[in-house]
């Protein structure tokens, strides 16, 4: 061995004799694969890891990243009128071809995707492990099968495991092709071969790249990983869903990193100790985003339920103080859900404001609104409010309901059980509209409900809905009356 090369990268042929050439072919390729380690907070790169990011101070947010092409970086580029493959182009004179939308075999799928699954298209599913992710997945790409060549990639479960389920589940397996395979390199060899036109990757976490030395899961393992598969379905119009955990600590090493590299960010909700589970599109280049589609998990897998609107109702035998049906409207639908609130004496000096499936921030300025426009004091009050199976509500149609919970809860006086509610709570006290109004009250009136507390502005003078006492309301003061 001789001169400062002694030591031979693990790739070459062997230890011992190298050529000069093969350490001169090796030393370009590390130049072009550069390893750099970049801080997931701030961006900054650094040639070597640290617990620290030496910029911005964030503990453990350095991970792993493959550094471009030296020579197609801008610096190298010859802006003096070197021909390039890319060009301008007007926005009339891009030739559009209709995007066709393939059914998935699930109508709620094919809802929240925005109509069907878009060739080329990159979907990821996230959701807490053990949810149905690939569950739905599995169903869904037998039906697709027939259709297309689809592939789904398990480095999850063996095929014998995905085989089992799929005759539990009573599943067509003729067309489906299966391979169980971690490293990306691989994977995309035989997808390239294979040619499918939708392809599924279950789970993003366990795959891994060569380049990287970086356990799989890692943040710079799944980016790296995600990028070479969003290339490829972009480069082949391959269909591909990726799955990802999202984990409790919520943004590290989950699917998080990857929503703006793929077009549809898919969510499971719910609670998972109950059977229902609600996937939400978070983002949705081909379709509207927030569309909610509802399942049911069964022995026999996934069912969908296509009339979702009641099945968040929990009906008390007797009336409690704290609870109010609130009409929400998710995606294109209405929902009728429970809002529940308890207001309890705190013993803390800085008292408690605890939400689940609500904002926090606005449970904190709704009750500086009860405070100033109701009068109703809550500064020695812990106020916890929850939406009843597990779902998040975002829209501003929960303030009305929300209040009206909590002054039940702090009177403790039961609100009639027959009273829905929604409407959006201004700075000013006052009631502002939700869009939809008329239907969410139509709804409300078909599940047997009598009276609802309104925004004004919601209903017109004239409007009447059968069986349903409407209760129209300006200001927060005059909802606190009317009951
Ligand atoms: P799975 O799709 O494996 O979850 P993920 O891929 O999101 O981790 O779902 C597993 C759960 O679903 C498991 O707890 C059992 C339940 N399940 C049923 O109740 N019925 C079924 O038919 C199937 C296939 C799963
Ligand atoms: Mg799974």
């Amino acid at each position: 061995m001789n001169g400062p090369l002694a030591v031979p990268p693990l790739s070459a042929a062997g230890y011992g004799v190298i050529k000069h050439q093969e350490i001169k072919r090796d030393s370009r390729k590390m130049a072009r694969e550069k390893i750099n380690y970049s801080c997931n907070q701030c961006g900054v790169l650094s040639p070597k890891w640290a617990g620290q990011c030496t910029d911005c101070g964030a503990w453990n947010s350095m991970s792993e990243v493959v550094s471009g092409k030296v020579s197609s970086h801008p610096r190298f580029t010859n802006y003096a009128g070197e021909k390039s493959g890319t060009q301008i182009e007007r926005l009339s004179e891009i030739v559009c071809t209709d995007e066709t939308r393939i059914p998935t075999g699930l109508n709620e799928l094919d809802r929240v995707l925005g109509g069907g699954l878009v060739a080329g298209s990159v979907t990821l599913i996230g959701g807490d492990p053990g949810i149905g992710k690939s569950t739905l997945l599995l169903q869904s790409l037998t039906v697709l099968s027939s259709r297309l060549p689809t592939l789904y990639v398990t480095g999850e479960e063996s095929k014998q495991q995905v085989s089992m389920r799929a005759s539990r589940l009573g599943l067509p397996g003729d067309d489906l092709q299966l391979l169980t395979e971690t490293s990306i390199e691989r994977m995309l060899t035989i997808a390239g071969k294979e040619k499918p036109g939708v392809m599924a990757v279950d789970s993003i976490q366990t795959i891994y790249t060569d380049v990287l030395q970086s356990a799989p899961g890692s943040v710079g393992q799944v980016r790296e990983s995600a990028a070479q598969l969003v290339r490829f379905a972009k480069q082949t119009n391959t269909s591909l869903f990726l799955v990802g955990h999202v984990t409790k600590e919520g943004t590290l090493a989950g699917p998080r990193v990857l929503e703006h590299m793929v077009d549809t960010v898919l969510y499971f909700e719910g609670d998972p100790s109950s059977r229902y589970r609600v996937i939400r599109a978070t983002k949705n280049r081909f379709g509207a985003v927030n569309e909610l589609g509802v399942f049911i998990m069964t022995e026999k897998g996934l069912r969908e339920v296509s009339n979702p609107s009641a099945i968040f109702l929990s009906r008390h035998d007797e009336p409690v103080p704290g609870s109010v049906i609130l009409v929400t409207w998710e995606g294109s639908r209405p929902m009728l859900v429970e809002v529940q609130a308890l207001v309890d004496e705190s013993h803390v000096s800085n008292p408690k404001r605890v939400t689940l499936g609500l904002e926090q921030n606005r449970l904190s300025m709704l009750l500086a609104v009860l405070h100033r426009h109701g009068g109703i004091a809550m500064y020695d009050q812990d106020v916890f409010a929850n939406v009843v199976g597990g779902i998040k509500v975002s829209e501003t149609a929960s303030d009305l309901p929300v209040l009206l919970a909590i002054l039940s809860s702090f009177r403790n006086r039961n609100l009639p059980q027959d009273l829905v509610c929604f409407g959006e709570v201004g700075l000013a006290g006052e009631i502002r509209p939700v869009p939809n109004g008329l239907e969410r009250l139509k709804e409300a009136a078909k599940h047997g409900f009598r009276k609802a507390i309104v925004p004004a502005a919601n209903v017109g003078n004239k409007e009447k809905i059968d069986g349903l006492e409407i209760i129209p309301v300006h200001r927060l003061s005059e909802a606190i009356d009317s009951l």
